[in-house]
């Protein structure tokens, strides 16, 4: 009989030099700051929060690297060495040749659907996300969801459930003609369907159609080494590949990008449009001027700007993305080992509880997931945040609730920030709401703002 293959174990490629303290508040505590919150966590402060998952957004821990390019911002008003750092690598290490710095992503969200966009065009993308739909909507386009079936099944093994259809999206060019549409708009790994990537293949046929019926080809790069990590992962041809290759790779097929910084470059602001396009980038440096300050500091300061430049240098390490992806891996199998039902395969960036099937008996008119991520804290003080009816909003021409297949509960984790410990109390806490879930009930909005109601509207228990 073969020898079975000893497994060994791996560990952060890093040790922690500086540490801030976290404190647990008790279960009276915490349902005192639920209520006071609406029950929704993004109104909870963050002292009131034991483990943080709310969000991998500007969360992360900056390295030593990264620290010390902060003391060396030159913060010259106009031209700061900074920004030339910058632009060098957004060329190197995206491929892009012009560039602006925006505070964050969802101010090149805001430019580029301005630029792109005509009212009346439509856009079609790999499933919506929140602040880029809204753009889109808000410069008068329709976004149009042409991701695969797969990606609205949470229980779909597909290793790229992140991929077009394109037939949804030929389907779309026959009905509108291709000069309705703005620009394709691809994202990856795609955030609401649960982090999950795109093909090289998918892309190259995404491009190829494209190309053929003369539309833009533009993606939402946020989480773009996640994907080119997956593809090394996943796709055949690309194992031996760097990932800096494979994002330079991806991006080749790109007219331009936007990025925001507090994900991938592991900092905790800032944002990138960059594009091959002369004519948007003259575009985009005449807006950004108008929105954000000066070209060449974007909303930033100069500290910032290398701190990010620094962040894009070690973001294409294997040690480093490989333990990003595989700490949400351990989180995802814990909880599947367990029988809780979660978004498969696990994907990027978070893990995502399945709350239509967690909370069967709470409709989806009485917010499942809102409560789930209400019930978590109020066991643990474990913080994620709702992705299902709340997060969808309205639909803009009939104002009522759009209703999407996935009602999740995400569970991100921060870049380099929390151990194997701090993973393991959250399994723990999600599994004593599961075994008490039939006793939980829904709730009611009480407080809809107009724009991205899952930021800040309020909700009370239904009796
Ligand atoms: N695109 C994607 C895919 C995102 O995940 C985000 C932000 C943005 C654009 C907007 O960037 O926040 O810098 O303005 N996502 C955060 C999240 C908020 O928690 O997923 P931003």
């Amino acid at each position: 009989m073969a020898k079975a293959k000893k497994v060994r174990s791996w560990a952060e490629p890093f040790k922690i030099k500086v540490v801030e303290p976290i404190k647990m508040l008790t279960v009276k505590e915490r349902e005192k700051a639920a209520k006071e919150a609406g029950y929704n966590t993004f109104l909870l402060r963050s002292e009131d929060v034991y483990i943080d998952l709310l969000t991998d957004s500007g969360t992360n821990a900056m390295s030593d690297n990264q620290w010390a390019g902060m003391m060396l911002g030159d913060e010259a008003y106009a031209g700061s060495r900074n920004f030339y750092h910058l632009w060098d690598n957004v060329n190197k290490i995206y491929g892009m040749p012009y560039f602006v710095p925006t505070h964050q992503g969802r101010a090149a969200e805001h430019m580029i659907s301005k630029i792109l966009i005509k009212p009346g065009d439509y856009v079609p993308g790999n499933m919506y996300f929140t602040t880029t739909r809204l753009h889109q909507e808000m410069a008068g386009a329709t976004f149009v969801d042409v991701i695969i079936d797969e990606a609205h099944t949470p229980e779909a093994d597909h290793p790229f459930k992140g991929n077009i259809d394109l037939k949804k999206l030929a389907k779309l060019v026959k009905e509108v003609g291709a000069e309705k549409i703005a620009y394709i708009s691809m994202a990856g790994p795609v955030n609401m369907a649960g982090g999950q990537p795109f093909s090289m293949k998918n892309l190259e046929k995404v491009h190829e159609f494209a190309q053929k019926h003369k539309i833009r080809l533009w993606m939402d790069a946020t989480r773009a080494v996640e994907n080119a990590y997956f593809i090394k992962l996943r796709e055949r041809g690309y194992s031996k590949k760097s990932i800096g290759d494979i994002l330079l790779q991806m991006m080749s097929h790109f007219e331009g990008i936007w990025v925001s910084a507090k994900k991938d470059l592991m900092v905790n602001i800032g944002g990138i449009l960059a594009t091959k396009d002369e004519r948007v980038f003259e575009e985009a440096r005449n807006m950004v001027v108008v929105y954000e300050g000066l070209h060449t500091y974007g909303g930033l300061a100069g500290r910032d700007l290398e701190a990010m430049a620094r962040g894009m240098e070690e973001m294409i390490q294997f040690d480093t993305i490989k333990a990003r992806v595989g700490q949400v891996e351990y989180f995802g199998n814990k909880l599947i080992d367990l029988g809780i039902p979660i978004v498969r395969p696990v994907g990027g960036h978070a893990v995502f509880l399945d709350a239509k099937k967690f909370l069967p008996h709470i409709p989806q008119d009485e917010f499942p997931a809102q409560t789930l991520a209400a019930e978590i804290y109020i066991d643990s003080g474990v913080r994620g945040m709702e992705r299902g009816i709340v997060s969808a909003g309205r639909d803009p021409k009939t104002g009522d609730h759009r209703h999407p297949k996935l009602e999740l509960v995400r569970l991100t984790l921060p870049r380099r920030v929390y151990t194997q410990s701090h993973i393991d109390v959250a399994v723990e806490s999600i599994a004593e709401v599961w075994d008490k879930r039939k006793s939980i009930k829904g709730m009611k909005m009480i407080y809809e703002p107009k724009y991205l109601r899952f930021f800040q509207g309020r909700f009370a228990r239904l009796k």
